[in-house]
């Protein structure tokens, strides 16, 4: 379903007149086919987000391609109500001027017409998949605090059940016992729905509860590959450090 294909990706390093460049992704490859969860875990600054906004196509990558269904992202089409992302600044991408109900069914009318009840109705379902309630429908985002505007976007991007979630960092603002509930939920509608999940994380123990392959990235780069059960294979020595935190190996 998703191909990326010799990602390399650099940013300017210095002022907007230096010649130096930072190579944040180096030559990254990897597959996912439809219904999957693919982790991705690595260090701070290792590339992870930079390669969340190629997938979407947000940013074009500078050499390489990310294609999707054969067709490449960059085209608004191919991803249009098929690719979703929760990003880890939650803080952009959520409209200021919209309340929570308009936040939410947003993406839901762009792709079918609804009478106002049965949004009303959706939405409160969502909100309540979510751990919130009704009474936060005509909240503003500055009324919310990080964890429930996170948990906002969450609702809105499973509304219209794309076929790719992109998760980048999406767990770790909201209270554990919640974190569980909103994992239990992306772990149904990949059963119900099909649906096939990115889930970027620094949490090594919510990406073995919710995904079935592992890549950690180390300075942009993949540096290891794993199904969730045999990471106590792992042979490369960061994945060993991470791993070795939580799990002996
Ligand atoms: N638009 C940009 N312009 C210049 N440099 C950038 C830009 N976006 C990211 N970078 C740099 O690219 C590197 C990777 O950033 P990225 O946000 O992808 O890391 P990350 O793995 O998501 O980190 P974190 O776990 O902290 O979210 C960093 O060194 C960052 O400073
Ligand atoms: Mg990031």
């Amino acid at each position: 379903m998703l191909s990326v294909e010799k990602v390399c990706k650099s940013y300017h390093k210095g002022g907007l007149f230096s010649r130096k460049t930072l190579a944040v992704l180096k030559h990254i490859s990897f597959e996912m086919c439809r219904g999957e969860c693919l982790g991705i875990i690595g260090e701070s600054g290792s590339g992870k987000s930079t390669l969340s906004r190629l997938i979407l196509g947000i940013e074009k990558p500078g050499s390489g391609q990310v294609l999707y269904d054969g067709r490449n992202v960059t085209d608004p089409g191919v991803r249009r109500g098929k690719i979703s992302a929760v990003f880890q600044d939650y803080t952009s991408s959520f409209n200021p001027n919209y309340t929570v109900y308009e936040a939410i069914i947003e993406p839901m009318i762009m792709i079918e017409r609804r009478n106002r009840k049965s949004l009303t109705t959706r939405a409160v379902s969502l909100l309540t998949q979510v751990g919130l309630d009704g009474s936060y429908l005509e909240k503003y985002p500055h009324e919310l605090s990080g964890g429930e505007a996170q948990r906002v976007c969450i609702a809105r991007a499973v509304s219209t059940t794309p076929a790719l979630l992109v998760l980048d960092e999406v767990v770790s603002s909201i209270d554990v016992s919640i974190q569980v509930q909103i994992l239990d939920l992306f772990y149904t509608l990949k059963k119900e729905m099909d649906m096939s999940y990115i889930f970027i994380t620094h949490d090594i123990q919510a990406a073995a509860y919710l995904c079935d392959r592992v890549l950690f990235f180390y300075d942009g780069s993949i540096v290891e590959e794993s199904p969730v059960m045999e990471l106590y294979k792992v042979r490369n020595e960061y994945a060993k450090k991470l791993l070795g935190s939580v799990i002996s190996v």
